[in-house]
């Protein structure tokens, strides 16, 4: 499918859930604090991949957590629906090595770690240790409401 909708309302703080889209996995994970903050402290000079590789951003924005955890989409007049939601990281559950699926909560970054060469992830999905060249992808996504994401 072209465009898929995910009901997030389910999915508590600490938790995460995997859908798919255009036959990969999407990392869903709804990130407590501590992995926000752990993930906005990194100075980005310390970043192997500086870049986002968020699809809803332009091509050049850095990889800060927020610029990871920005969706598309405008909120409309009137409501406080903001594309940016923090503590929601959308993102392509694939190895930018060569394309093995990451263990969640796994790996010396508290992220994800991929098993097949090893390959650490920080909260952020942001490359930081092992042969993957880039952070893990940011599909194009957004909110349609509080608890409904739109991917695709
Ligand atoms: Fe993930 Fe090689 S495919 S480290």
């Amino acid at each position: 499918l072209a465009e898929i909708e995910v009901d997030v309302s389910q999915v508590a703080e600490g938790q995460s859930i995997t859908a798919k889209w255009r036959g990969k996995p999407i990392f869903i994970r709804h990130r407590t604090a501590q992995e926000v903050e752990e993930a906005k402290t990194v100075d980005l000079n310390d970043l192997k991949d500086p870049i986002a590789r968020n699809a809803n951003l332009p091509a050049d924005a850095p990889a800060t957590d927020v610029n990871r955890a920005t969706g598309g989409g405008q909120p409309a007049a009137g409501d406080d629906m903001s594309a940016v939601r923090e503590q929601w990281l959308v993102m392509v559950g694939v190895c930018t090595h060569l394309g093995c699926i990451p263990l969640g909560q796994s790996g010396d970054y508290d992220g994800w770690f991929c098993p097949c060469h090893g390959s650490h992830y920080d909260t952020a999905g942001r490359i930081r240790q092992g042969p993957a060249p880039e952070n893990m992808a940011i599909p194009p996504y957004a909110f349609t409401t509080d608890t409904n994401i739109r991917i695709g």
